[in-house]
């Protein structure tokens, strides 16, 4: 068997147009556009590459975007100004702090320090815990992705054994509490793997929906893949090669040829959940403005 290439920039697209006819409703009822800002710290280099590709998405879609650059040497009191500040900012619908944050600086305070009706990451504890109790209010781009892919492509989610490699709290935990829940695209048996899973290939081998989200290369092998699995690759690693002119190419956590050959559909990596990922985004975005009038 030969599986099924999962296009994730094409159902991006369409995430893109129903995220584009949004703004243009929202801009007539209220007079005012979406706003994204992005607080980037440091120059690491696939961030700084995400980031660009956030600006060029909201740019797309009609939402208005800035991007807050500062150099890695600024202080926890100094980002969490930035933050403070971007709160009251009423043309700020929605803030994102990239992470990884460099190492001196607590990430937890700076995402405790976001107003949790502007966090459009989903990381905010109240929005987590939201999302646990099955009320969400912003879910994590990554999984809302994952979850909109799955649905497009027809997998029937409704008591399906799902693996998660991973228990991330930007993909695994969020992740696996969408899937718990009643209703469409959820509704699921979910088994989560980590660093302290004894035997991974067992649990990976019974699930029919297996997404990787460890964070390197190799982690799930065709080995560990159930014959007719639907296999989603979360993972994005950058490594050498010499033959590309980067000097680099991306790579998702799966083993792809041999994984290609036993599962009935699969992710690429790229241009399988990375789109996701941003178009998810944006619709966050659109939600936080639409919240924002409500509560006005
Ligand atoms: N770094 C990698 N992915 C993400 C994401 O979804 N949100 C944030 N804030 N940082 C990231």
């Amino acid at each position: 068997m030969t599986a099924r290439i999962i296009d994730g920039k094409e159902v991006a697209a369409k995430v893109h147009e129903e995220v584009t006819a949004g703004v243009t409703e929202f801009k007539e009822q209220h007079g005012a556009i979406p706003g994204l800002t992005v607080v980037l710290v440091g120059d690491d280099p696939a961030s700084l590459s995400y980031v660009k590709g956030k600006e060029r998405a909201c740019e797309k879609v009609g939402i208005a975007t800035e991007t807050i650059l500062r150099d890695s040497s600024i202080t926890q009191e100094e980002l969490i100004w930035i933050v403070k500040r971007l709160n009251t900012d009423p043309a700020v619908n929605g803030i994102l702090v990239q992470l990884p944050l460099p190492k001196h600086l607590d990430e937890d305070a700076v995402i405790h320090a976001i107003d949790p009706m502007k966090d459009v990451d989903g990381l905010h504890p109240e929005n987590a815990g939201l999302l646990m109790l099955g009320q969400p209010r912003f879910a994590p781009a990554t999984p809302l992705g994952v979850q909109r892919m799955l649905v497009q492509e027809n997998v029937d989610m409704n008591g399906a054994q799902v693996v998660i490699v991973g228990r991330s709290k930007l993909v695994g935990m969020p992740l696996t509490a969408l899937l718990l829940q009643k209703g469409i695209g959820a509704n699921s048996t979910v088994t989560v793997c980590h660093t302290g899973t004894k035997n991974m290939a067992a649990e990976t081998r019974r699930a029919d929906v297996l997404i990787a989200a460890a964070g390197f290369p190799g982690a799930v092998t065709a080995d560990m893949v159930k014959p007719g699995a639907v296999v989603i690759d979360v993972g994005v690693s950058r490594v050498e090669d010499s033959t590309r002119k980067r000097g680099y190419r991306l790579t998702g956590d799966v083993e792809f040829e041999g994984a290609l050959e036993v599962a009935s559909a699969i992710t690429p990596v790229p241009g399988g959940v990375g789109p996701m990922t941003i178009a998810m985004l944006l619709v966050n975005v659109l939600q936080a403005a639409k919240l924002a009038v409500t509560n006005r």
